[in-house]
């Protein structure tokens, strides 16, 4: 792990056969012409001083002079086409002119925001989702935006950590499916499209195991759980081309992420053979320190980029230290120039040595804001993350011709919170944002009436709202409560230990309950939210995440039957925050717990069940769904064969609807534990009720192959449970056989 894996892209000067040179030939041949400092200065980027997603140790003047003098090679939070272009002309004052790269948090929507990342992943919707990044790429890049530090690929396993509404949630398989429909959005026909923007796969790695979920805290795991849960992933970004990397706070196993020879240098650069380059998170580099892991800023940049970080995201250790390191020989020249080759690269690839200016549009820029196709596209999207948790009765849908509709929350008014963490505050705003009062007016009858009382503040003490909510409950025939938590509840550095609704605002719906009208409960939220109360009490409940832009649109469309919801939870919902960490995909243990009753010398909490309070996998429907037996093309295979399943779903309800049919599978037996269920296959499918559709699966060896303790990965003969079903708790099950 020690050894140093020197990765060197730099092809040979020279001219290929078409009498053009390559990219790395250009590359080499700008290396050639650069000095020592010019060279790291490529390595360099810093954060734009309107707003800062960091702490910043702001000197503006000085930046400005160091872009000029050709020591900067990308800034963070520029944005604008006036201001790229402001930015990069400095650039273009210095030496070699060499123009600047500028990144930003692109991370659920640009100028249209779509729901939060966690909600999005609820859809289950990979060309949803795909094309939500196609938009945000060309809105961005439209904004003289040439990189996006999204996707998140982070698995997560405990909702106490703020970052879990940035993911996809719990699952590798469904991680790595999103993660990879992100990636082709943001980087649509390939870096050099005008409306591409460059992917960055983050944060590498295990960033979302902190122990007690707390961010920024240490990960402590084995190198086989590191490589079969939480890499993947990345390892597919990689493969599939992601342009950046961005390594993550975290220790890893007591070495920094950010210096970690093993992930970046062994794995990333080497065996996964990856060309693109890798920035470090927001200062990490100089975090090393307080780590505990590098004594001052000199030995930090030694070895993060040792470790593999080529490029130094607001520590401004590397200007101060690389050249120092180079001159006394500590560092080998080469490192440097196998890191600012690489980030050279991609600005060849930009197309932006051609034209530095060319993402700096004005025109682009007016008709990609509150452009009305990609607001359409957004409603439709924040209608299908909704999930649909309890539905008794069926209230839901409401009949738009209800008399009297009582919106009820903190949130009901809001505005901007509809964008939820991670989006750009624009100063002069012109984007509209669709409140969830004003979505639901809209969709009302004309002879219907909605009144709204707030209730109470999202996170005080404050019970003085009550007695007018109360009496505005009392004036209508259905209330609809929207409680949760704030939309900057969750996000970086948001973690929470108690994970309920924030302030009173349970005490608000207990109150609103007591009138004995009908109440409909949405739950804001960008993580699983602890609510036992309202799940046992309330009739009808959706969680609605941050639904974005247009949020009110999308809200009153389920509210109201146009759309029928399907989203399915990407985590486990725990009971109390005593069950975390909570995953449905854990080890079955010696003394597994056969019930909830049964709590005598079994793996249990004399105190709580085990079972999640809702599982991963789970969301209704307005309509219902019936499974046929499934059917399996063998129930014992050899070797390379495929396994073939099918099963036919029918819309035996009174909607049309769309199911997300889930396929997991049981490996029983192996040389290291395998978890009890693991996801290899889900479709989502529309069937028109009173019709079925037959839907199918194919396994083939690979997906059951595991790692070892050795990190060997391969399958084993043995049983297998298949496993079909509308979640990871309600599925059918047959066994298999399959030998090598
Ligand atoms: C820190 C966050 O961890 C990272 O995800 C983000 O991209 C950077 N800040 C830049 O804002």
């Amino acid at each position: 792990m020690k050894k140093v894996y020197f990765l060197l892209t730099i092809a040979a000067l020279g001219i290929n056969v078409h009498g053009q040179k390559t990219v790395d030939q250009k590359v080499a041949e700008l290396l050639s012409k650069m000095t020592l400092e010019e060279k790291v200065g490529q390595m360099v980027q810093y954060s734009g001083f309107e707003y800062a997603t960091g702490p910043q140790q702001s000197n503006s003047a000085a930046v400005l002079e160091e872009i000029k003098k050709g020591k900067v090679g990308s800034m963070l939070n520029v944005a604008g086409a006036d201001e790229t272009r402001a930015f990069q002309k400095l650039a273009q004052q210095s030496r070699l002119k060499i123009p600047l790269l500028f990144g930003q948090d692109v991370i659920h929507g640009y100028r249209t925001t779509f729901p939060v990342n966690l909600g999005q992943a609820a859809s289950w919707d990979l060309a949803m989702i795909e094309k939500s990044e196609r938009i945000a790429a060309t809105e961005a890049s439209a904004y003289g935006i040439h990189w996006t530090f999204a996707p998140m690929v982070d698995i997560a396993r405990d909702p106490r950590w703020g970052r879990v509404m940035e993911g996809s949630g719990e699952d590798t398989y469904l991680g790595t499916q999103i993660g990879l429909a992100r990636i082709k959005g943001f980087q649509g026909k390939g870096l050099g499209s005008l409306d591409a923007v460059m992917a960055c796969a983050k944060h590498f790695a295990a960033y979302g195991a902190a122990v007690g979920g707390r961010d920024y805290n240490s990960v402590d795991m084995s190198l086989r759980q590191l490589n079969e849960t939480y890499l993947p992933p990345f390892k597919a970004a990689a493969e599939a081309g992601v342009a950046t990397f961005m390594n993550s706070f975290n220790d890893i196993n007591g070495i920094p992420a950010t210096a970690n020879q093993y992930i970046q240098r062994e794995l990333l650069k080497g065996k996964w053979n990856y060309k693109g380059f890798v920035v470090s998170d927001w200062g990490s580099i100089g975090e090393m320190i307080p780590h505990g892991y590098t004594k001052d800023a000199n030995e930090a940049a030694e070895k993060a980029i040792s470790g593999g970080s080529d490029m130094d995201m607001e520590s401004r250790v590397y200007m101060a230290e690389l050249p120092k390191l180079v001159k006394e020989g500590k560092i080998d020249v080469r490192l440097v120039d196998d890191a600012a080759g690489r980030i050279l690269t991609k600005k060849f690839e930009m197309g932006l040595f051609d034209d530095p200016y060319r993402f700096s549009n004005e025109k682009r820029q007016k008709e990609q804001t509150d452009n009305p196709e990609n607001r359409k596209f957004g409603r439709e999207f924040g209608s299908k993350s909704i999930v649909l948790l309890k539905n008794k009765g069926n209230i839901l849908p409401l009949s738009k011709n209800v008399k009297t509709v009582a919106l009820i929350g903190p949130f009901g008014k809001e505005t901007v919170a509809n964008h939820g963490f991670w989006s750009i505050a624009f100063k002069d705003d012109n984007q509209r944002i669709i409140s969830q009062f004003d979505g639901i007016k809209n969709q009302l009858g004309k002879n219907s009436t909605l009144l709204y009382a707030k209730g109470c503040n999202v996170d005080d003490q404050d019970k003085s709202m009550f007695a007018e909510a109360v009496e505005t409950a009392k004036k209508a025939d259905v209330v609809i409560m929207t409680l949760g938590e704030g939309h900057d509840m969750s996000g970086e550095a948001k973690s929470r230990s108690n994970i309920g609704f924030s302030g009173v605002q349970e005490d608000l719906l207990k109150e609103i309950a007591k009138t004995g009208k009908p109440v409909v409960l949405m739950i804001n939220a960008g993580r699983p939210l602890i609510f036992n109360w309202a799940a046992e009490n309330i009739p009808a409940i959706t969680y609605n995440w941050w639904l974005g832009t247009e949020a009110g649109n999308s809200i009153a469309d389920v509210l109201f039957g146009a759309v029928n919801p399907g989203g399915k939870l990407p985590m486990s919902f725990p009971r109390t925050e005593g069950q975390i960490p909570i995953y449905y995909n854990h080890y079955n243990t010696g003394r597994p717990a056969k019930n909830n009753t049964d709590r005598n010398y079994v793996s249990a909490y004399i105190d709580l069940d085990n079972d999640p309070k809702f599982p991963f996998g789970y969301g209704l429907s307005y309509t219902d769904f019936k499974y046929s037996d499934m059917v399996l093309s063998s129930t014992s295979l050899k070797g390379n064969q495929t396994l073939n399943i099918s099963v036919t779903v029918s819309n035996t309800g009174k909607y049309d609807g769309e199911e997300v049919v889930q396929l997991y599978i049981r490996d029983l037996f192996g040389k290291v534990v395998r978890p009890v269920k693991e996801l290899k296959g889900f479709q989502k499918i529309f069937i028109k009720k009173g019709e079925s559709k037959k839907v199918d699966f194919k396994l083939t060896p690979e997906d059951l192959k595991f790692f070892d303790n050795d990190l060997n990965y391969d399958w084993e003969s043995g049983e297998f449970d298949i496993m079909v079903g509308t979640n990871s708790q309600d599925v059918q099950t047959k066994r298999i056989s399959w030998t090598k």
